[in-house]
């Protein structure tokens, strides 16, 4: 295969039909952070996760060995094989068929077939549609025109009809012997008659149908509408799950509105295929339909490669939320910024607009109410706020969904303001936050209870054997502070720690995962670092310090003058400790400086001055009056 042969556009429609993170993550581990993904580097050997990849950009970058590129060069390196193989590779991964320039379509992969099946399909009903005639032909043009539909809409949607007999479908490629009936079958368009091995008939019969297409704007299935009263099937009949049409990846409309979604960074989830359509007829671009079923974790993920922003339409009660509870789960999870819209009773989006207009929809398009809200206006509006017990259910719902969302200042914004709204006591509510938050945390990371075997515990209360890991009292208590001590205090410490302060390798790797921890998720999620980190001291230390206090406070390998030793039990004050761990690192790096100029005369001026620093920072005067030795002239 030349290059020469092959255009651009062939590229980039490889590259956007291979998402870079699925494509990373079927070679080496890949995780979600709030912004953007990472992994374990597969060019350099890497033991904290240092590849991060941007779903938006669709490029990855090493931070440690410097690699990066896109979806190509990632295959290409990994691989080591040349530009044009991995370009056939991920062609190939895709679907694409990339022999079709020379002239042929190459149905050589059961994919490639699958996508000319679905697009002679396509073409078929589209055909069907246009060529009725007599009392069928007024008939079905009658329902499109009374939902609005027009010539240049059918056209757009691809929207065709599949003729209400058993097999027209099925005779029509029969007559054509282009494929085969087991593939046909395969698609999704026919099926086998149970009692008769060798007949087919059409799984759409009769229905207005909607051409499913993937990113690419390439057919994978189709919905099919219900349009004659004595249809016993339901209202819609979808293709099955095929080799190309994955359910839960595939978001209806995308493939029209994904610019739109880019240029308004929102995007409007709505259930129905018709919902799509019609406010798209009315100007409304930036949106996409679940097609009823529920939103899958990979939906979201498809979302977030345009947008972090989601308006859903909701009906405006409590079953209605909660009947969507689990997509809406997914949204928050997925670190989306949520909003609802509600509209007028019996209303959905396709009969709203059709009715009032897009000036209208805008209109309650800029009512929305991020998710939280909305959930507790719907308690207040149904009077659910009353009793106690009223009050006690609302707050482990709303927790709930709160919970989910990953950037915790958000939530706890959330839970200040809902405690404000409502006047429930703000404690109450926190307090209902953090065990909530708890157990959310067991049971999405199950790995938490990592268990270092008793042999190997080195700070166990049992077993007194010293550890290999050796590390100072403030760099102890410095972590102590990163796993419990809350935002202020972790803060400070994110702050105002030099990397150089730390001495120890293995506090060194915790460190720096949860200086990593705090700036991308604005907390330490110790079960995340534990999964992320490869030292086995490191691990162990985490470990260790993750275990109840009274083991870590008869260990017997920590110095004495740890602070936590010296705090009074229960009552840890970790925004003082904070202060303390940075003040002793600033005193220890002090020292050690003068231990290593002592035997020099000439700076014999610069250790006093040093002592000096020392003595401001033990008497606490002003840590302002230090510098960092490493800064100084
Ligand atoms: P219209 O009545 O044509 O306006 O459809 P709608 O989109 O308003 O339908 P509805 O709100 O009832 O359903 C929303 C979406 O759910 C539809 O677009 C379909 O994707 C799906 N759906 C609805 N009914 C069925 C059904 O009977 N079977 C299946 N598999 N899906 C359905
Ligand atoms: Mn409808």
């Amino acid at each position: 295969m030349s290059n020469m042969r092959i255009p651009q556009e062939k590229f980039d429609e490889i590259a956007q039909a291979n998402d870079i993170i699925d494509v990373i993550s079927s070679y080496t581990n890949v995780k979600r952070r709030s912004k953007s993904f990472i992994a374990l580097c597969p060019f350099h050997p890497d033991r904290n996760p240092s590849l991060h990849i941007s779903p938006q950009k669709q490029v990855y970058h090493c931070f440690s060995c410097g690699a990066s590129g896109n979806v190509f060069t990632f295959v290409q390196e990994y691989e080591k094989i040349p530009f044009m193989e991995a370009a056939q590779k991920l062609a190939v991964r895709a679907g694409i068929d990339m022999g079709s320039f020379s002239g042929k379509p190459d149905l050589s992969s059961e994919m490639s077939v699958q996508f000319e099946i679905n697009r002679a399909a396509a073409r078929i009903f589209y055909d069907n549609l246009n060529k009725l005639t007599g009392t069928e032909k007024d008939f079905v043009w009658g329902y499109l025109k009374k939902r609005g539909i027009d010539k240049d809409a059918v056209k757009k949607f691809g929207i065709g009809y599949s003729l209400n007999t058993w097999s027209s479908l099925f005779s029509h490629f029969a007559e054509e012997e282009s494929f085969s009936p087991e593939d046909l079958e395969k698609a999704g368009l026919i099926i086998k008659k149970e009692e008769d091995n060798a007949r087919w008939y059409d799984r759409f019969r009769g229905r207005l149908m909607f051409p499913i297409f993937n990113e690419n704007d390439k057919v994978v299935g189709f919905g099919g509408r219900k349009m004659h009263e004595d249809d016993l099937g339901g209202k819609y009949i979808n293709s099955p799950e095929t080799r190309i049409y994955n359910k839960s990846k595939i978001l209806y409309g995308l493939n029209f509105s994904k610019d739109s979604i880019r240029a308004n960074d929102y995007v409007i989830l709505v259930e129905g295929y018709m919902d799509l359509i019609s406010l798209f007829l009315a100007g409304v671009t930036n949106v996409v339909a679940s097609s009823g079923t529920a939103l899958t974790e990979e939906q979201v993920q498809l979302i977030k490669r345009y947008t972090k922003s989601v308006v859903i339409i909701y009906d405006a009660d409590i079953a209605g939320i909660k009947a969507a509870k689990r997509g809406t789960e997914l949204l928050l999870e997925g670190g989306l910024d949520l909003h609802v819209v509600t509209l007028p009773e019996g209303d959905d989006p396709d009969s709203f607009i059709r009715a009032k207009g897009k000036k209208d929809f805008d209109m309650y398009l800029s009512r929305k109410q991020s998710i939280i809200r909305f959930i507790s206006g719907l308690y207040e509006k149904e009077n659910k706020l009353s009793t106690a017990e009223e009050k006690a259910d609302f707050v482990k719902e709303i927790i709930s969904y709160i919970v989910r969302i990953p950037d915790k200042l958000k939530a706890v914004f959330y839970v200040k303001e809902i405690a404000q709204m409502y006047k429930l006591y703000e404690s109450d509510l926190r307090d209902a936050f953090t065990a909530a938050n708890r157990q959310y945390k067991k049971e999405s990371f199950p790995k938490t209870s990592v268990v270092i075997p008793a042999s190997k515990r080195p700070l166990s209360a049992t077993h007194k054997k010293t550890t290999a890991v050796k590390f100072s009292a403030a760099e102890r208590d410095m972590l102590d502070v990163f796993i419990n001590g809350g935002y202020e205090a972790t803060q400070y410490l994110a702050e105002n720690i030099h990397i150089d302060y730390i001495t120890s390798p293995a506090v060194l790797i915790l460190a720096e995962a949860m200086l990593d921890e705090i700036a991308n998720e604005g907390r330490i999620d110790t079960a995340r670092i534990m999964e992320n980190i490869n030292d086995t001291a490191a691990k162990e230390l985490l470990g260790s310090l993750s275990a109840p206090k009274y083991e870590i406070s008869k260990s017997d390998t920590l110095q004495t003058h740890s602070i936590l030793a010296s705090s009074e039990k229960g009552m840890l004050n970790y925004n003082r400790i904070a202060k303390d761990v940075i003040k002793q690192f600033k005193i220890s790096r002090l020292e050690n400086l003068i231990e290593e100029i002592k035997g020099d005369h000439e700076m014999g001026n610069r250790i006093i001055e040093l002592q000096k620093k020392i003595r401001n920072l033990k008497n606490g005067v002003n840590d302002t009056s230090y510098d960092e030795p490493g800064e100084e002239s």
